[in-house]
């Protein structure tokens, strides 16, 4: 959450690359944005409430710079206001920070930094980093301002910092990512030996994406490290040295050529963007089948030998590791532990060095997760990623990982890594029981399925039903087994893109209370199985029926229960992968119905990396 993005190089352009990269960080937070230039002596500062996808930077007056930092953000502390966009100044005017992440003693330092006679202009946690770094400016050159100001601040970060007379980029992290991208590397210089990187420009991003259309060569800033980017003193290129921020020494580093291509991240001829992520399962529960069998084959040994093995994810990532759970013991007769990312700490009681930790996460950032590494590492549990974006903070410090293959995912709403991620855990499951071999037909099965009748046509149709449900206030999602955190799943989507009340139960649970919800024409979205528990589901959903409710039945078979039928092939152990897909696209023309920008949901953010 939150998106940083800086610029030092050969460019004079700085502002509008940092607008540029800005815009590629969007799904981060898009409620107001800012930039600071660096002038001589002073900083130009805009700052706007809004999304920065809406900035023109020609029409801006841009001043002609090589060096500028950017943010666009997803507010925690403080309403969203221009004063309350980043960057934050010192009182003094000297220092300028843009940050991601919370200042968790931020009242403390505001109040001993007041006493010193600073004055504060916005609600934010962040505006005491600047105020810190330029306290110890008085003693120190920059970086070590910075690094003893960073020393200073509890709780996870992320900043960038500039001083208004030095040609200096400072950055910092503690817990939230931040990736350094060198443009033109030298690589004679040896970085890896002498913690040092040489190159024409460096930018400074919370994602690789975000400056991919200028290079692949990039650094990984690591938890308690910093990086001081400064001119060459021969003049002609800039040097980006590493440090340990505790102690001020340097740190090896190597810079690492990615593959990621920039245009996959673009939205080609679909409206938006969780469209095309949406179409794009055609593919992607292929490639996430495409595993090493040897990793696999390792990690379903790390689940058997394990004392227990807990599966942790957030949100949607949540719902599928829940999915897990029905799919171990049905495929595979073995229990497995699951929780959310945020709970884990709660378990702390039962781990030990024969745990397992597997954590499911699409951008391999979020918070809650990284929160249960922590732990894990302290108590010397393994532990297996299960992660979408390659070199991310979770892949980087996960003992094995299996990598999700379904490229760059920009919509908030998580779809294509859901059903990837479902597909890779029930092939688990599968290589846990043995049948590694009868894994791949079933859901490469699917996977031809879900190419067969995923097409406009069956788009269309959620379309319809779309049309007749648009205004209702709520609506419910039932299934049994692994259908059961499907329909959570399902109500998330529908919540977070379409704004409609929604939640999710399982199909027996309704009569214990939920069903005093149900009223004439409340749509229940019901996941059908073709042949087992198929009576018992169909049982539920005659109670709605016989209440009044609008049925939308999932299922391969029809009934005459059924208000209206979404139909889905019949695959067995992968029905949970395909009965998510048209809930996506309910959800999707839901929004869009409704006026709502898919992409970017109110309140909400792609990767979440405050606790
Ligand atoms: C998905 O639609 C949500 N936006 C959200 O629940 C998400 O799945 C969750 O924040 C976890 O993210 P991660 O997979 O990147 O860890």
């Amino acid at each position: 959450m939150c998106g940083i993005f800086a610029y030092l190089g050969d460019k004079k352009t700085a502002g509008k690359l940092v607008v540029e990269g800005l815009k590629k960080l969007e799904y981060r937070g898009y409620d107001s944005f800012g930039i600071a230039e660096k002038l001589p002596n002073k900083f130009q500062i805009i700052k706007k409430v809004g999304k920065i996808s809406d900035f023109d930077p020609n029409k801006a007056k841009l001043a002609s710079t090589n060096l500028a930092i950017g943010h666009t953000r997803w507010a925690t502390h403080g309403g969203v206001t221009k004063l309350n966009a980043h960057p934050h100044l010192s009182s003094n005017g000297k220092i300028a920070v843009v940050h991601n992440g919370i200042v968790e003693n931020h009242d403390a330092l505001r109040k001993a930094l007041q006493k010193k006679g600073v004055k504060f202009i916005s609600q934010t946690d962040t505006e005491v980093i600047p105020n810190l770094i330029a306290a110890e400016l008085e003693k120190n050159d920059f970086p070590t301002a910075v690094r003893k100001a960073a020393k200073k601040i509890k709780g996870r970060y992320s900043f960038v910092a500039l001083k208004h007379d030095e040609e200096t980029l400072v950055a910092a992290r503690n817990g939230s990512p931040l990736i350094v991208g060198v443009e033109k590397f030298y690589p004679k210089n040896d970085g890896e030996r002498h913690g040092k990187a040489d190159g024409s420009a460096f930018f400074i991003a919370s994602d690789v994406p975000a400056f991919l259309a200028y290079t692949s060569d990039v650094s990984y800033l690591d938890d308690e490290q910093m990086v001081v980017i400064t001119r060459s003193p021969l003049g002609d290129h800039f040097h980006g040295r590493f440090f340990n921020l505790n102690t001020g020494e340097a740190v090896p580093k190597r810079i690492v050529s990615i593959e990621l291509a920039a245009g996959k991240a673009e939205k080609g001829s679909f409206e938006h963007f969780m469209l095309k992520e949406i179409f794009e399962q055609k593919e992607t529960i292929a490639k996430a089948l495409n595993q090493d069998e040897k990793q696999l084959k390792l990690v379903a040994q790390m689940i058997k030998k394990a004392y227990g093995s807990f599966f942790i994810g957030c949100g949607t990532a949540g719902k599928v590791c829940a999915a897990a759970e029905y799919l171990f013991a049905s495929i595979a007769k073995k229990h497995i532990n699951v929780i959310f990312g945020s709970e884990f700490d709660t378990q702390e009681a039962f781990l030990t060095p024969k745990t397992l930790l597997v954590a499911v996460s699409q951008s391999g950032e979020t918070a809650d997760v990284l929160e249960a590494y922590k732990i894990a590492k302290k108590k010397k549990v393994k532990t297996v990623g299960v992660v979408n974006v390659a070199g991310s903070s979770i892949a980087r410090s996960s003992d094995v990982i299996l990598p999700v293959n379904a490229g760059v995912e920009k919509a908030v709403a998580s779809t294509k890594a859901t059903t990837a991620q479902l597909a890779i855990l029930t092939l688990l499951a599968y290589t846990v029981a043995g049948k590694l071999e009868e894994g791949k037909r079933v859901l490469a099965e699917a996977a031809s399925q879900i190419n067969d009748f995923l097409n406009p046509r069956y788009s269309a149709h959620l379309k319809t039903i779309a049309e007749k449900i648009k205004n209702v206030e709520s609506m419910y999602v039932i299934g049994k087994g692994a259908d059961f955190p499907m329909a959570l799943e399902a109500a998330i989507k529908l919540q977070e893109v379409s704004y409609i009340h929604a939640e999710g139960f399982a199909a027996g649970e309704l009569k214990h209370g939920p069903l005093a919800l149900i009223e004439k024409n409340t749509p229940l979205i019901a996941f059908v199985p073709a042949e087992r528990f198929r009576h018992d589901v169909l049982s539920n959903v005659a109670e709605v029926k016989a209440r009044g409710g609008m049925i939308i039945g999932v299922s391969p078979k029809n009934d005459a229960l059924f208000d209206e039928w979404i139909r889905v092939p019949n695959v067995d152990t992968a029905q949970p992968i395909v009965n998510i897909i048209p809930i996506q696209l309910l959800a999707y023309h839901l929004a869009v119905l409704r006026k709502n920008n898919p992409d970017l949901p109110r309140n909400l953010a792609k990767s979440v990396t405050v606790k």
